[in-house]
């Protein structure tokens, strides 16, 4: 049942020096859904994210978050709003171990909710607290993969920005990272705005989509609707997934 407007995005533009990379993105995602944005490499998913996080600046257009507008703060303002990030490629710092990374992502919260929220995110990723004492960069791909999501949640996030968290996992590691997203939004009341290239498993987890291609939003609508999409299928699904 979606809530209140959490993130409201309008005619959107970001680049790197002469590339244009955001053309004029609409995003809408309401409170306590899970809404995907998918499309092909180089679509300009990231740098949406990113542009959200502050980094790359948005040249044009406005970032509404809870009614305000973020586009000019700095990164670590909107992170204290309630905004996490699982950056794309994982992004673990190696030589630091599982619980050392995790405790990275609890600057920004209340230090007096630190083991509390530890407990919440070894629940949620059993596997993190059985190596919590390894280091970031031994552990195999999936498991760095739910470190990140880990590392993000313990900001306390109402909105988790989630990108990839499928690239390069086996699909056994592929469902069960999705079904974690599934707990984190059901149970926990996360909103999740997922960006994927696998775009069957983001279809079909989410309660929204949007498709892009060149920095702007060619489709939207209800994910099942999508995936029914004779384009999206032969754009982004057929050939397996
Ligand atoms: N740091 C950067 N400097 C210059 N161009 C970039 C940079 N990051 C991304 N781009 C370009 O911006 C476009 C969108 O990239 P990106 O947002 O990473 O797409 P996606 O995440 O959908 O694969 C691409 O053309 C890419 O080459
Ligand atoms: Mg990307």
């Amino acid at each position: 049942m979606p809530g209140f407007p959490m993130l409201e995005v309008r005619g959107l533009h970001a680049r790197y020096g002469a590339i244009e990379a955001l053309r004029g993105v609409d995003i809408d995602v309401a409170q306590g859904e899970i809404v995907t944005l998918i499309g092909a490499n180089g679509a300009g998913k990231s740098t949406l994210l990113m542009t959200i996080c502050g980094q790359p600046r948005a040249s044009a257009g406005s970032i509404r978050y809870e009614g305000r507008d973020i586009a000019g703060l700095a990164t670590f303002e909107i992170m204290r709003l309630g905004i996490a990030q699982s950056p794309e490629g994982r992004r673990v710092f190696p030589r630091m171990t599982v619980e050392e990374n995790l405790k990275l992502g609890a600057t920004v919260a209340d230090v007096k909710h630190y083991d509390a929220d530890l407990a919440r995110v070894y629940k949620l990723f059993p596997r993190l607290e059985e190596r919590r004492a390894q280091r970031g960069g031994t552990l195999s791909g999936g498991e760095q993969q739910m470190l990140a999501i880990g590392r993000a949640l313990m900001g306390r996030p109402r909105l988790l920005l989630l990108d990839e968290p499928s690239l390069g996992l086996a699909p056994m590691l592929v469902k069960q990272i999705f079904a974690t997203i599934r707990e984190i939004n059901a149970a926990e009341g996360v909103t999740i705005f997922l960006v994927e290239q696998n775009a069957y498993h983001a279809l079909r987890l989410a309660h929204r989509g949007y498709v892009m291609v060149n920095g702007r939003i060619t489709l939207a609508g209800p994910a099942s609707d999508l995936l029914a999409n004779p384009e999206v299928r032969a754009a982004y699904l057929e050939g397996g997934h």
